[in-house]
């Protein structure tokens, strides 16, 4: 028996890239696809897929998700920008009633992710959309909270910047490797699949290829995971990360600078992480001094790490594939747990190796 999964926002990437990795689960099957736009062809909007699919106003798949809940569970990711997801949240639950309870749902913006309503406001710049709708929802980045995800309905998955991030400085917090007070230091520079289906200034294929640029020199605002997850562990540091982006299409390369308490060995800092992901399928922790790659994650749900120790400066590098672990793997490594299914179930763990 299979789960019937639904997409909302079906033009996207990552509803793109989620349709794709739901043609081969083994648990899930793709039910339906909603857009704003009814009637669209799934195969024109994402034409590497090989189902046919029609789209369908919010409305009719809240229909379809209610006659499925009254048979057995129901899957629901929602691939919207973020203001949109609180909205359709609230559609939805208003339709389904005392249904939505039961229904799966993976939340991709970043509308669930905040759980300080302060934070939230300072990194978006507006009062959050619906904070009663967010505590309903539990931050999913399994490697680093997998008991939090355990009997829970709702997920708001991580930034993809913000997952890089947290895998980067959350397990030397945890380990109270970081020297007390000092700022942490990260550059990421991303892909131009981060931004979206829509065109942009800053994705137009001229101006992307071959080009280098930062932004977000003020701050990025997924910072404001990072500081949530670091807040766990103890005072939060204060930190600082320049987002950039590069010339090519998916992809995250992370730098993270992080400030150890004197005496840390580079053999302490490795068994540190390598303890902290040991057993988890999608992190890789290289031996300390080599540098993870792009081209090992890209088409995968792995993480990669790599490590060295300079004096007192810990370099983390991440490299991850932001539409897979950073964005559509990750919501489906989610949703597998959330059905209790396998949690690698649909999901690449090998990269292509080249690109
Ligand atoms: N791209 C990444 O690497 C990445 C990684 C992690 C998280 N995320 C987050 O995941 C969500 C989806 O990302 P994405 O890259 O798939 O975004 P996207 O390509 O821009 O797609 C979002 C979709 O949402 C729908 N939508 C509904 N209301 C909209 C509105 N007012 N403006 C624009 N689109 C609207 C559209 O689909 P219809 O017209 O079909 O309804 C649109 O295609 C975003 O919140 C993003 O920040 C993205």
């Amino acid at each position: 028996m299979t789960t019937p999964a639904w997409i909302v926002g079906a033009s996207g990437l990552l509803a793109g890239e989620l349709a794709r990795l739901l043609e081969d689960h083994p648990g899930l099957a793709l039910a339906g696809v909603a857009s704003r736009t009814r009637g669209q062809r799934l195969r024109a909007l994402h034409p590497g897929l090989t189902r046919e699919l029609e789209t369908v106003a919010l409305e009719e798949a809240a229909g379809a998700l209610h006659r499925a809940l009254d048979t057995g569970p129901a899957a629901c990711f929602l691939g919207l920008p973020h203001g949109e997801s609180a909205a359709a949240w609230r559609a939805l639950a208003g339709i389904l009633g005392p249904r939505a309870k039961d229904l799966r749902v993976v939340d991709l913006s970043a509308d669930f992710r905040i759980a300080d309503a302060a934070r939230y406001e300072r990194a978006y710049g507006a009062a959050h959309p619906d904070p009663e709708g967010r505590e309903g929802f539990v931050y999913g980045l399994p490697e680093l909270d997998r008991a939090a995800l355990a009997g829970a309905t709702r997920v708001a998955a991580p930034g993809c910047f913000a997952t890089a991030l947290q895998l980067a400085a959350v397990p030397a917090a945890r380990a109270g490797l970081l020297a007390a007070g000092e700022r942490l230091v990260f550059h990421g520079v991303t892909g131009s699949s981060g931004s979206g289906v829509s065109p942009k200034a800053s994705t137009h294929h001229p101006f992307r290829n071959e080009n280098l640029f930062a932004y977000g020199l003020t701050g990025h605002r997924h910072e404001a995971e990072l500081e949530q997850a670091l807040a766990a562990c103890g005072p939060v540091p204060p930190l600082v990360f320049l987002p950039a982006s590069g010339p090519f299409t998916r992809g995250i390369h992370l730098t993270a600078f992080l400030p150890v308490r004197p005496g840390t060995t580079r053999e302490e800092l490795h068994a540190h992480y390598a303890a902290g992901f040991e057993g988890e399928p999608f992190i890789e922790v290289l031996p300390v001094g080599a540098a993870p790659e792009l081209r090992t994650v890209v088409g995968s749900n792995r993480a990669s790490l790599g490590l060295e120790l300079r004096g007192e400066l810990a370099t983390v590098l991440v490299t991850l594939d932001n539409t897979l672990k950073g964005g559509a793997g990750q919501a489906l490594q989610n949703m597998n747990l959330l059905l209790g299914l396998d949690e690698t179930a649909g999901l690449p763990r090998a990269g292509l190796g080249y690109v």
